[in-house]
């Protein structure tokens, strides 16, 4: 078996994927807000060398100050912690997106020093250079940001739409998956929102600007939001090219997917409300809180995408080939024999404060199997969802798991592991006593794991199928 196996670790009360989600979006967020402002600049330093406009050229000199401020310190700090999380909660994942698209990935990086490079270069001459050359410097600064999303962007799109890529393992037909086109107009109408609606802030935070300068630069930055009109048919185009199951849990078979999803469209709504109306047909002044407001909303929007994409991967990180639990499809039926213990050589963090060697071998389970999806007792708690279970509907229910709930990916170890899996739940549901029953010492114990056994056997190791996947939905919108 190739199988890497990497330290797990725990960060407490909070779930490993809201980490790296969290994170990201403040990421993406700022990401966004460079390839955007790099082209509204462009449009500014156009307006200002026509003659269109006489406010563009004061005004592009502040807001690139803040765009360099906002995007080289927080884009920089975000981008190294993502890294540094990506490794900590799924260095599996990031391993295997490096493996299969290093030359893309370094592409990437090579536009994004050029993005910087240009940036730079702007922030030190840009006052001292011609017209000409500010306008050459800023559009290789645009298009180099924009680049660095296009190739992000394939990358990023492969994990949830691997498309032809699982069967070819072809680099390109991975790469302009079926969701890359998609997701790259709506990001890109993204960017060029949230880098508009910064300069309604920005306008309005500069002195230097009186009422009717700042009128005309809002009204001219929100030409730059005109493309928003397009964004619900990219969004639709997105969630078409989604699998079935992805798309269905964000609209209605997750609670939480479906609540994201609905914040995304709902402050997009908003926010292109106010774009067509307010700013572009009526030519509305807007003032500091208001623009604020707007770029929070935006903020939120780019959130919950982020969530929706992250979320809908469920159970797991490449589709159709790597869990979320970093074990991938066709290594799920050894596991079964092997145990997923073979595969981790790591120590067990405070194994003295276990009350015996089962429960510890069930916190090893715990930690490679569920705890990336799952904590003992905060966000998405075991023991708030199995709190109440039986020991024996413990052992069916996690057997089965893929059945259980469908975004949970088949149990990939041994019967021998997953009672002390049980045992570790029933100890922590418990309130972690100093003293717990070694289940091996049982006369039952071993019609016990021959019923697990049997339960494993039934459920298989294949990822939930479609008809179950109906079934579970189903199920939840009668309860509800
Ligand atoms: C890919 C992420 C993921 C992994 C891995 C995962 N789970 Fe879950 N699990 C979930 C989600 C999401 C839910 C639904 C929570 C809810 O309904 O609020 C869930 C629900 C559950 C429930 C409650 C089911 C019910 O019917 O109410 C239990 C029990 C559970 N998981 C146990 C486990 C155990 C044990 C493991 C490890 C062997 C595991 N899960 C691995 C994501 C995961």
């Amino acid at each position: 078996m190739a199988l890497t196996a990497y330290p797990v670790n725990e960060f407490g009360p909070v779930m490993k994927g809201l980490i790296i989600g969290g994170l990201g979006i403040f990421h993406v967020f700022t990401a966004q807000f460079a390839i955007g402002g790099g082209l509204l600049m462009c449009y500014f330093q156009w307006l200002a060398q026509t003659g269109r406009s006489r406010h563009a050229r004061a005004f592009l000199d502040s807001y690139f100050m803040y765009l360099v401020l906002w995007s080289f310190v927080i884009g920089a700090v975000t981008g190294v912690a993502m890294w540094f999380t990506a490794i900590q909660i799924s260095a599996r994942t990031i391993g295997m997106m490096i493996d299969e698209f290093h030359w893309l990935w370094a592409t990437e990086w090579t536009f994004f020093c050029l993005e910087i490079v240009a940036g730079y270069a702007f922030y030190r001459y840009g006052k001292r250079l011609t017209d000409r050359a500010r306008f050459t410097l800023l559009i290789l600064y645009a298009v180099a940001a924009w680049m660095s999303l296009f190739w992000i962007n394939g990358i990023l799109s492969w994990q949830l739409t691997p498309g032809g890529w699982t069967e070819t393992r072809n680099l390109w037909s991975g790469f302009f998956n079926p969701s890359f086109w998609p997701s790259l107009g709506y990001r890109t109408i993204a960017s060029m929102t949230i880098a508009a609606l910064a300069a309604c802030v920005v306008v309005n935070v500069r002195r230097e600007f009186d009422r009717e300068a700042r009128r005309e630069l809002i009204h001219k930055a929100s030409h730059l939001m005109a493309p928003i009109a397009l964004m619900p048919l990219f969004g639709l185009w997105y969630l078409f090219a989604m699998p079935a199951d992805s798309r269905e849990w964000v609209m209605g078979g997750s609670v939480a997917m479906t609540m994201f999803m609905n914040l995304a469209v709902f402050a997009s709504f908003l926010i292109g409300g106010y774009a067509v109306l307010g700013l572009w047909l009526q030519k509305l002044y807007i003032n500091g809180p208001s623009a604020t407001v707007l770029v929070v909303l935006a903020f939120a929007a780019t959130a919950g995408g982020e969530f929706v994409r992250e979320g809908s991967r469920k159970p797991f990180t490449i589709r159709q080939y790597l869990y979320s639990n970093s074990i991938t499809e066709d290594e799920v039926a050894s596991l079964r024999a092997s145990g997923v213990l073979a595969i981790d050589p790591y120590p067990l963090r405070d194994a003295e404060t276990y009350p015996n060697e089962q429960v510890q071998t069930g916190a090893k389970v715990y930690r490679n199997l569920c705890s990336i999806c799952h904590t003992p007792s905060g966000i998405n708690g075991l023991t708030h969802l199995a709190g109440t279970w039986t020991p024996t509907q413990r052992r069916m229910n996690i057997a089965k798991l893929q059945r259980t709930k469908a975004f949970m990916p088949p149990f990939a170890s041994s019967a021998d592991e997953l009672e002390p899996l049980v045992q570790w739940l029933g100890w922590v549901c418990d309130g972690r006593p100093n003293m717990w029953p070694d289940s091996r010492e049982t006369p039952s114990y071993a019609a016990t794991l021959q019923q697990i056994q049997a339960w494993l056997d039934e459920a298989g190791t294949a990822p939930a199928t479609r008809a179950e996947i109906e079934r579970a939905l189903a199920e939840w919108r009668e309860h509800r």
